[in-house]
């Protein structure tokens, strides 16, 4: 069955979520985190992954923007840090993570070929919405979905099912690239063809399902939505 729809994960897959943590301590007054940003950057998003599952699995939704936050809290804790404005000025910068630069050929590419696009996120519409309009590729999509729609985080299927259900197709005519492992394989157990980017050059998950593709950016996405 040929690609019609092709669905990106948000945060680390189009965004760069330790561009934040970056950005932050290249200011001459965030020097308390100068030599620990990445630390930072990675334990942030490793309890904000933690939160989300953790919810999902006990049913105690909130919304991506508080398990953000939450996650940010235990991360800076963990370095010794209690900083209010420190604090403010990452969350700030979480809602214009700048997009990796093959982004917006890569999704130009794929409308001018006739692909449907969309985003397909944890994160809150707000957040979203924001993070689409500092990239600048809000032309470039044709929808955005927010798990806010069913309350549940990834990998729930009800997530993954918001695809076929907005876009009326079949899972086998979706592409669904996303540069967490886990993701990625959840899409795949649904039924979608799956691109893991794996920029990292890390070890497959062991969760059975595959990636169909594996990259290590997302430039040849195009290539490979035209070729399934
Ligand atoms: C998202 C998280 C998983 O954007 O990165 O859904």
């Amino acid at each position: 069955m040929a690609i019609k729809v092709c669905v990106f994960d948000a945060y680390g897959t189009l965004f760069d979520v330790a561009a934040a943590a970056r950005e932050a301590a290249a200011e001459p007054q965030n020097a308390a985190i100068a030599e620990s940003w990445q630390r930072l950057a990675a334990d942030w998003r490793r309890k904000q992954l933690e939160y989300t599952w953790q919810r999902a699995i006990t049913g105690e939704h909130k919304d991506f923007w508080s398990v953000t936050q939450d996650g940010l809290d235990w991360a800076l804790e963990a370095q010794g840090i209690a900083d209010p404005e420190l604090r403010e000025r990452l969350l700030a910068l979480y809602w214009q993570l700048a997009a990796y630069p093959e982004v917006p050929a890569m999704l130009a590419a794929l409308k001018q070929d006739g692909f449907a696009t969309a985003i397909l996120s944890n994160g809150a519409p707000d957040m979203l919405n924001g993070a689409v309009a500092s990239a600048g590729i809000g032309d470039l999509l044709d929808d955005v979905l927010s798990v806010e729609s069913v309350g549940i985080y990834k990998p729930a299927p009800q997530v993954y099912e918001m695809v076929t259900k907005r876009f009326g197709c079949a899972r086998d005519e979706v592409l669904f690239v996303s540069s967490n492992g886990w993701d990625a394989a959840g899409a795949a157990g649904f039924g979608f063809f799956t691109v893991w980017v794996n920029r990292a050059g890390e070890p497959q998950d062991r969760l059975g399902h595959p990636p169909d593709r594996e990259l290590r950016d997302l430039a040849t996405i195009p290539d490979i939505a035209g070729a399934v």
